[in-house]
């Protein structure tokens, strides 16, 4: 599956290529920052051998796919990616987990998550549909047993019947911990980060 993704990052990033001779990611140039950090100065075989590693490294990187409501607010994210030069390793897919299957039969179809695919999942959007939406992707069975789930703001505005199902299934289905945080920002209003590894699968 990471060929493939390899294939389709270069496929996506061709005309920018042809046009301009780069990626358009930002990959040259991280490269050269990588060969400078690492290799010594004069020592051509180093440079050689960092560029070796950052293209492994580049090649073995795990796919970043946001599911975002809004199509405006996608924009926004997208020309932040671009700008800090990840564009071509990070995805935002416009839909909803709730819409009946759509998006996700978007994200298997299109963006290749498949059983077992998903290493973390960070939840951060509309709070009562945390818990829908976790088992709605547990459904398709794309955990796997050690995936990480951490979801924001259990407390504030609060999300307690995630936080329940959380409990309910302790050392069964998830181990969870639970974070102490503040509420972004600001250090007065307390609130909660759930960090939940899968003990299925
Ligand atoms: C708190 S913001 C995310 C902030 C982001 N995680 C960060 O730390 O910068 C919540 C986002 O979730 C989106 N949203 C709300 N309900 C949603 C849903 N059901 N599915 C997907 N996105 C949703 C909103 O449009 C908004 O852009």
């Amino acid at each position: 599956m990471n060929g493939l993704r390899r294939w389709a990052r270069l496929a996506l990033g061709m005309p920018s290529f042809v046009r301009t001779g780069q990626f358009g990611d930002g990959r040259e140039t991280a490269c050269a920052d990588f060969v400078e950090a690492t290799a010594p100065r004069g020592d051509v075989a180093a440079a050689l051998a960092a560029i070796d590693t950052f293209a492994t490294r580049e090649a073995m990187l795990v796919k970043v796919l946001s599911v975002e409501f809004s199509a405006a607010n996608a924009e926004v994210a997208r020309r932040i990616w671009a700008h800090a030069g990840v564009a071509g390793r990070v995805t935002c897919v416009v839909g909803t987990i709730g819409d009946g299957g759509h998006t996700l039969d978007t994200l298997a179809g299109e963006h290749d998550v498949t059983a077992g695919g998903v290493d973390l999942l960070f939840i951060d959007h509309d709070k009562s549909a945390y818990l829908p939406d976790l088992l709605a992707i547990e459904e398709r069975g794309w955990l796997h047993r050690g995936s990480i789930v951490v979801a924001d703001n259990v407390r504030i505005p609060g999300a307690p019947g995630y936080r329940r199902y959380m409990r309910e299934q302790q050392g069964v289905r998830w181990d969870t911990v639970e974070h102490k945080t503040h509420v972004e920002y600001q250090s007065l209003l307390p609130d909660l980060v759930l960090e939940s590894e899968y003990l299925v699968g």
